[in-house]
């Protein structure tokens, strides 16, 4: 997009070789008008300065070093705590294109929304020039980003979540292609006036334009809205790049089990965001597993690409973990907390009075005092009579993945590793079984379409409802979810006429609860015996049963060894009521009507099957 044509070329740092690139900067700085163009290097000075510098601004404290040593904490507006996916966009030329699941506004209609929003929107601001790679620096797979944001928080965030700063200049050369990404809090100063701990806007604008790879997001200095490398660039653009280059960029968390032989696979499984990918990214195998071992690639986003020899081979794009850290804790999330020890940037948790943080689930015993993530006085009274937490609901931790002690040896492999299955889960208190088998890709494609989950504060909006969230990817499918289907359909035939084994496709449930609400399977390392199950299964080792929709283990197919879960509480999260599967089919239904146009004759066809099942 040009922005302001023929705008004045602004100096840059000699190790900026793009002309395109310096062209580009000149544009959006001429549109947006900042004080100042600050080009970051990505070196440790530097993230040091801009938090010292956001610590006098006040947008961040700086935590107890003794305690949580170079690590700070920053407190959003109270209005800008999570992802909001009803403002966001993704303006293809056609709207079938971007489909029905996702906002769409005419391209050229959006561009003159945005041109008036963006102009002069960086006043008495400076605006950062962020460089960055999804995926190891200079690897086949990976991607060049560069954002452009007013924000320093956005930067520094950045330097954990990618691989940021000038080296990715070396790779980008004098030719190379980048996509673009604008961001700004949408918050300009007048001369003179102060600023406020955590700018942002009321107005709030998250858009993609897939034909042309960009991102422009207005309003919003946190999470996903804001560090664009994440959602917008890894999965909504990569998932139209995808779509177009023949691979999958997923909401996935990739992870290796090694039995005690030392055999290992990699596996993909995509949840809804705060399901607990985190959680099982880094799982510690339970009693009773001794010599296994569980290791670490990725916990949010993979992107998977058929190798030379057909398989399928996934790398983590991301650098750095932003993960939720309410109910994180030494007992759910070992290697999550040995991971937040140093060099965090904590936000919107709670502050107790040692200078340290502190949220809900964190430890059993709850501080007497703490200051909440609004700023306020809080203790377990107040908390008691107001139902105020003390560490928002999303509140996030960012550290980098180097940091966490089960990480993959192969993490930074910049062939990736192999994926021996997918798993896709949704959080559903009742209906899905605890693990289900699919007999086939189309079946298991079936299944990712059809997931449903209950909703939580990852997005605004209300929370444990159940929604359509297909593949996990519901808010982040850059195109057209059924063309979408389609493309995993192909990528299966594809495999196949490779002569490749198919991957094993699962869908579990570790959500389901008993009559007084509670979870009844334990969860955290006990899903090393689900996880063990599927392993086995794909070695051809495990028995199951089938059933309606696929093949679950009976009480006898998993491995109970040192773990007292009874046959009556496994009866509870595997049971299948006809009545329950009756109604989930019209919601299936409901769903396939909403994406009828593309959608894959095959999805049709598996469910008429599971009708006629359901019915006999
Ligand atoms: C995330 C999300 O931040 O899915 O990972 O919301
Ligand atoms: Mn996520």
């Amino acid at each position: 997009m040009s922005a302001v044509p023929n705008s004045p070329r602004i100096p840059a740092p000699v190790w900026v070789k793009n002309p395109k690139l310096i062209a580009w900067v000149s544009e959006i700085a001429a549109l947006t008008k900042p004080d100042n163009v600050y080009w970051c290097d990505g070196s440790q000075e530097e993230y040091d300065r801009l938090c010292a510098q956001m610590v006098a601004q006040g947008t961040m404290k700086k935590l107890n070093s003794a305690k949580r040593p170079n690590s700070f904490l920053a407190l959003s507006d109270p209005s800008d705590v999570a992802r909001v996916e009803d403002r966001t966009f993704i303006c293809s030329e056609k709207k079938e294109d971007a489909g029905p699941t996702n906002n769409w506004m005419e391209p050229a209609e959006m561009r003159t929304t945005l041109h008036d929003l963006f102009d002069g929107c960086m006043r008495g601001r400076t605006l950062y020039v962020v460089p960055f790679s999804m995926g190891p620096l200079g690897s086949h797979i990976s991607q060049i980003g560069i954002e452009l944001s007013d924000s320093p928080y956005v930067a520094v965030n950045m330097r954990i979540m990618t691989r940021m700063g000038k080296a990715v200049y070396d790779v980008l050369g004098a030719h190379g292609e980048f996509v673009p990404c604008v961001h700004s809090v949408g918050k300009p100063l007048a001369a003179g006036e102060k600023d406020v701990a955590w700018p942002c806007n009321a107005t709030k604008y998250i858009v993609h334009y897939p034909e042309t790879r960009e991102i422009w997001s207005f309003g919003s200095g946190y999470g996903g809205n804001a560090l664009l490398g994440k959602k917008c660039f890894s999965l909504r653009i990569a998932s139209t790049m995808g779509r177009d280059q023949g691979w999958l960029a997923e909401h996935m968390l990739i992870l290796g089990v090694e039995n005690p032989q030392g055999k290992k696979h990699y596996v993909a499984a995509a949840f809804p965001s705060a399901c607990g990918k985190t959680n099982f990214a880094m799982l510690i195998p339970p009693k009773g597993f001794e010599g296994w071992k569980v290791t670490t690639i990725g916990d949010d986003i993979a992107w998977i690409k058929p190798g030379p020899d057909g398989r399928l081979y996934a790398i983590n794009p991301e650098a750095g973990y932003f993960g939720v850290a309410p109910g994180t804790s030494e007992k759910t999330n070992f290697n999550a907390m040995a991971t937040l020890k140093e060099n965090v940037i904590f936000t919107n948790v709670a502050l107790a009075d040692d200078g340290d943080i502190w949220w809900e689930g964190m430890t059993k015993e709850v501080p007497a005092h703490l200051t909440d993530w609004q700023g306020k006085d809080w203790t377990p009274e107040i908390g008691k009579e107001t139902g105020r937490k003390a560490a928002h609901p999303n509140a996030r931790f960012t550290a980098a993945a180097s940091q966490c002690p089960s990480v993959d040896p192969a993490w930074q492999n910049p062939a990736g590793v192999p994926i021996s299955a997918f798993i896709f889960g949704g959080r559903r208190s009742t209906t899905v079984p605890l693990v289900t088998e699919a007999r086939s890709w189309t079946e298991g494609v079936y299944m990712a379409a059809t997931m449903g989950s209950e909703t939580t504060a990852a997005q605004a909006g209300a929370t444990g409802i159940v929604r359509r969230d297909p593949f996990a990817m519901l808010p982040f499918c850059g195109y057209n979810m059924s063309d979408y289907f389609a493309h995993w359909l192909n990528i299966g035939r594809r495999i196949e006429t490779s002569g490749q084994k198919l991957p094993g496709i699962f869908c579990v449930n570790w959500f389901r609860t008993d009559a007084d609400g509670k979870f009844v399977w334990p969860g955290f390392g006990e899903n090393m015996r689900v996880l063990k199950w599927m392993l086995d299964r794909i070695e051809g080792q495990a028995g199951g049963v089938e059933h309606i929709f696929g093949v679950t283990p009976r009480y006898e197919d998993l491995s109970w060894n040192g773990s007292d879960f009874s046959q009556a509480d496994f009866d509870k999260i595997t049971s299948i009521e006809a009545a329950a599967w009756k109604k989930e089919l019209e919601l299936h239904a409901e769903l396939f009507k909403q994406l009828e146009y593309h959608l894959p004759a095959e999805l049709g066809m598996v469910k008429s099957q599971l009708e006629k099942r359901l019915a006999a």
